[in-house]
């Protein structure tokens, strides 16, 4: 090996990047260069558990071979065509994901933020257009704590001032509740239910620390909805497609939102693929003009995702994820037990964290991170004193135990 390639270690990437790149995260200190399955490697060949799943955009596994293929054979031959032409892959993946989610029609556009603004600007238009708001008076619910994506409208609604802070002036419209809270919820329709278009909620609050609601809550928002002509919007770019134990985790008290919001395992993490999905009595007022994207809906996107889709099914990962799910909580409650260092675990299906009894300031959950990748295995803190955790869902039984080994061996040995 020449000198120039034995100098190109983490540090070297690591320098690169801080010296090159924006500032805008804090990444743990790993260079990972490789991943196959449940596992990455980095720069050095050291091989690790991926606890992260690029925030459960992986849960098909990292380069799965048949997500691969459907991306290769599709990049050679037709790419982009733009929605200026059809293509032949649009309509096949159109169909195949509104009858898999049980919908007329779909929106196809890139990344999770892009989906949540196009959802934003369908219940508005069909507030003004079908329900009869009048001009610019629509208002959409929101919730405390939220996370939708990073575009100057979605900050506009978020109470993290990490997220908004000197971004404004801010777009108007939104009234923030707090989040699990259905008299919260009922309080605002039954007062201003005329000019509501939507409830726009994630179904599991996966940024903001893995917060799951109460039973119950879901469905009684979406019923409260039906019932003042308010939109209910789902926001499962984290949660859907297998992760919390079902295709959508709505389906986990059988609502069915009016508008669902897909992204990230869409693609199984191959490419920026996300997706709008509402029934014709909303999707029909974007006419052609009013709403697109240069990507949105291109032949390697529907190809990736139809294969991605077809894997979710294929290896029943939703079902994997509701049973390892459980059996991950059980073996983390068993090490609650046995360390004061953790006080929680919480989730549903492969979508969960941990709580470290310290503070959300102190460096504990980030220095345990680090303790964790040593061993094997990377997780990062989300909001200070929480550890998401949320392996690729194609993992074993016996991968997750070993995993669990990791942990309970990390946090055992962990001295503040
Ligand atoms: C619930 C939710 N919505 C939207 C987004 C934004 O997705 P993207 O980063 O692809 O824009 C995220 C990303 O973490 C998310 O968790």
């Amino acid at each position: 090996m020449s000198t120039v390639e034995t100098a190109k270690n983490s540090q070297y990437f690591i320098d690169l990047e801080d010296k090159h790149g924006a500032h805008n995260y804090h990444p743990l200190p790993v260079v990972l260069d490789r991943g196959e399955g449940i596992f990455v490697w980095d720069v050095e060949g050291k091989k690790y558990y991926d606890f992260l799943s690029a925030y459960s955009a992986v849960n098909q596994g990292h380069s799965h071979p048949k997500i691969v293929e459907a991306l290769v054979n599709q990049a050679k031959k037709l790419a982009l065509t733009s929605r200026a032409f059809y293509n032949s892959n649009l309509g096949e993946y159109e169909k195949k994901i509104k009858n898999l989610f049980g919908f007329d029609k779909v929106l196809p556009m890139n990344s999770g933020a892009e989906a949540v603004e196009t959802a934003v600007k369908l219940a508005r238009k069909w507030s003004y257009e079908v329900k009869g708001i009048a001009e610019n008076a629509a208002k959409i619910i929101v919730c405390e704590n939220n996370f939708h994506g990073r575009t100057t409208t979605i900050v506009s609604f978020s109470n993290d001032p990490d997220a908004n802070q000197n971004y404004g002036p801010f777009t108007p419209g939104f009234i923030k509740i707090p989040y699990n809270d259905i008299a919260a919820l009922e309080k605002v329709l039954t007062n201003e239910a005329q000019d509501i278009a939507a409830f726009l909620v994630e179904p599991i609050q996966g940024e903001a620390g893995v917060y799951v609601p109460d039973e119950g809550f879901l469905k009684q928002a979406s019923d409260l909805c039906k019932k003042h002509n308010v939109l209910f919007i789902a926001d499962e770019v984290q949660t859907g497609i297998a992760r919390t134990g079902k295709l959508i985790a709505c389906h986990h008290e059988n609502v069915q939102p009016d508008i669902l919001i897909l992204g990230k395992a869409l693609s199984g993490g191959m490419y920026p693929v996300s997706a709008v999905l509402a029934n014709d009595s909303v999707m029909n007022v974007i006419k052609p003009g009013q709403h697109g994207s240069t990507f949105g809906g291109n032949p390697i996107a529907c190809a990736v995702a139809v294969a991605a889709l077809d894997v979710v099914a294929d290896e029943k990962l939703s079902e994997k994820a509701e049973q390892l799910g459980k059996l991950f909580r059980s073996e983390i409650e068993k090490l609650i037990e046995k360390s004061d260092l953790i006080t929680k675990v919480r989730g549903k299906g492969l979508l969960n964290a941990i709580l470290i009894n310290d503070t959300p300031d102190s460096s504990t959950a980030w220095n345990l991170c680090l303790k964790l990748k040593e061993n094997g295995l990377l997780a990062k803190p989300t909001h200070g004193n929480i550890i998401r955790l949320a392996p690729p869902l194609v993992i074993t039984e016996e991968q997750l135990l070993d995993c669990v080994k990791i942990i309970e061996k990390t946090i055992l040995d962990f001295k503040k």
